[in-house]
């Protein structure tokens, strides 16, 4: 396992960050909704979320969940409380990369991650963790952006910003093939749709959803 690298808390982005996604948590609801709508109904009582963030899935998820977030960047943390708290969700937060996750093996029926592929360190060793685990039939529940079709416009744009994006959003990649690293890791079953989602945010247009079933 990789563990060379550790996740950065930086004192000035990091809060930064922290406060860009607790502000726009009613956009991204207007964006993401509908979608995460389908993609959580009928979870279970305990739910694994990789990067959580400010904590945007809460209020998509039944009062009294069990949430075990894990979430590396400390400066998520107080929102994350705070949401938990607004949406009666149970939660335990583990400051551990998604790469280097601490449960044991085929133990969870429902892990999801939403825009947090983009920035972890090592995409693939994070779905193995996902994988590992997962119960038998448990579901991978994902919203990613990803790598636009090669020559286009929008690759053009992606690879133009990702430089200062990647500065700012800490470690966000926006062109990273995730889509391919998603049919890679070798799930029983990937229902995966590929799609635009047009917003201001140009480099994260071109987008995945879907469940993966190991
Ligand atoms: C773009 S934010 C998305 C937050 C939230 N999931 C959402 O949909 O609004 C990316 C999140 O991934 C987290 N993250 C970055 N690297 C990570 C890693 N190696 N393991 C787990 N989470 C990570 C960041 O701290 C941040 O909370």
């Amino acid at each position: 396992m990789n563990m060379s690298k550790e996740f950065n808390n930086n004192t000035i982005r990091g809060p930064i960050n922290a406060f860009i996604f607790k502000i726009l948590s009613g956009y991204l609801d207007r964006l993401f909704g509908s979608a995460k709508r389908v993609l959580f109904k009928g979870h279970p009582e305990t739910i694994v979320e990789i990067g959580p963030g400010t904590g945007a899935n809460m209020r998509y998820l039944k009062k009294g969940t069990r949430l075990i977030a894990i979430e590396p960047n400390i400066y998520m943390h107080n929102n994350l409380k705070k949401s938990a708290d607004r949406y009666g969700i149970d939660l335990e937060i583990k400051s551990l990369m998604g790469e280097a996750i601490d449960l044991p093996d085929a133990s969870y029926d429902f892990v999801v991650s939403t825009l947090v592929l983009c920035s972890v360190h090592d995409p693939l060793q994070c779905l193995q963790q996902i994988k590992r685990i997962l119960k038998p039939s448990g579901v991978f529940v994902f919203i990613e952006h990803v790598r636009a079709r090669e020559n286009s416009v929008l690759a053009f744009i992606q690879n133009l910003i990702h430089k200062p994006w990647h500065w700012f959003f800490e470690g966000c990649h926006t062109n990273r093939d995730t889509k391919q690293l998603l049919e890679s890791i070798g799930f029983t079953k990937l229902e995966l749709e590929s799609y635009n989602l047009y917003s201001p945010f140009i480099p994260i247009i071109p987008q995945v959803r879907g469940r993966a079933i190991k």
